[in-house]
């Protein structure tokens, strides 16, 4: 029999959002160089992208407001790329001037969630990020985006797939190199991640290499659809030491798969990601007590509970 897993790839990338998606939705405030060490931990584990922190209004996410402090006191790793958060000229101005080089937009594929997120149309969102793309591009410095509520909205429901696909077009005709399809609020199943992948790819003619996944394991579902993902040819995935991150629109809900629990399956199944998740277990350790709950990982449960 051909296995039903022959087609997938060889080697991930773990895009590891802790410190930023993560800190951003813990109700504790971290200090600054404890999440600067976390990062290095992050980073010496081996994963290739640590997203550090966020360049928005200090008002709207106060968990994130010594961003400057934090990118300019890490200690960087020649590899790996920090990527931080930026949502207009003002946040560009503020990455490039701590020193990232590396940066990443977001806006959302439901009109009400841009709305609350980040106070703007989706075609609002889009015309702030054009002179933002720019400035990256003449510093030559990679431009991610987000596209959250792809696959449910927490005041929507269900989202529209082309909308999505829309937004993605938008952003890619941008510049931007990379999308990161999210399930904010952790809805997706194993089908529908099929079937968005298979629009973009197949409809919206989008390159597979140019597509990450951002699922939330609010209801269980986030390595099945880590699987449906990879088995659409994805090889970009994102993930959150321990699990940080709850998930505000389900107090007290898990919310970013935990990387540890991704790189145990993706270890499991001979997929080289050059992470050792052992180094990101003892990350995740290290921050846990500053978080006043039980990081949500299950293998750091695991872990914790045999020692
Ligand atoms: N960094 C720091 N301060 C910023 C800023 C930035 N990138 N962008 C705006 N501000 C400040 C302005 O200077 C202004 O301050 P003031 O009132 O003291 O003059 C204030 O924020 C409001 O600015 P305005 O341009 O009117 O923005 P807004 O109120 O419409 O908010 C965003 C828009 C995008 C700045 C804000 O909603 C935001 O930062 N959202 C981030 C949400 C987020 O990170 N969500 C999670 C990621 S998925
Ligand atoms: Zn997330």
């Amino acid at each position: 029999m051909v296995s039903p897993f022959a087609r997938l790839p060889r080697s991930v990338r773990v895009v590891e959002v802790g410190p930023r998606d993560g800190l951003q939705n813990e109700k504790a405030l971290v200090p600054t160089e404890q999440k600067i060490r976390f990062i290095q931990m992050l980073a010496g584990a081996g994963l290739p992208v640590v997203e550090a922190t966020s360049f928005v209004s200090p008002r709207a996410i106060p968990q994130l407001s010594d961003a400057s402090d934090v990118m300019s006191g890490i200690t960087r790793l020649a590899t790996p790329s920090y990527p931080v958060l930026v949502p207009n000229v003002k946040g560009m101005e503020r990455a490039l001037a701590a020193g990232a080089r590396a940066i990443a937009v977001f806006t959302a594929a439901s009109e009400s969630f841009t709305r609350h997120n980040i106070n703007a149309t989706i075609a609002e969102s889009l015309a702030n990020f054009r002179p933002v793309v720019a400035m990256a591009q003449r510093e030559g410095v990679p431009v991610r985006g987000y596209i959250s509520t792809v696959f449910g909205c927490p005041y929507e429901g269900r989202v529209e797939t082309r909308q999505a696909l829309d937004v993605a077009q938008d952003l890619l005709a941008m510049g931007i190199s990379e999308l990161s399809l999210g399930d904010t609020i952790g809805v997706a199943t194993p089908n529908q991640v099929i079937d968005v992948i298979g629009l973009f790819t197949e409809e919206g003619n989008i390159p597979v290499e140019q597509i990450a996944v951002h699922f939330h394991d609010t209801r269980g579902t986030a390595l099945a659809n880590v699987l449906a993902a990879l088995q659409s040819g994805i090889s970009i995935v994102d993930s959150s030491a321990g699990g940080l991150g709850g998930c505000p629109y389900a107090p007290g809900a898990a919310g970013n798969l935990a990387t540890e629990d991704l790189l145990y399956m993706l270890r499991g199944m001979g997929i080289e990601t050059g992470v050792d998740l052992e180094k990101v277990l003892e990350a995740t350790s290290f921050i846990a007590p500053y978080l006043g709950h039980m990081p949500t990982s299950k293998y750091y449960q695991a872990a914790m509970a045999s020692v």
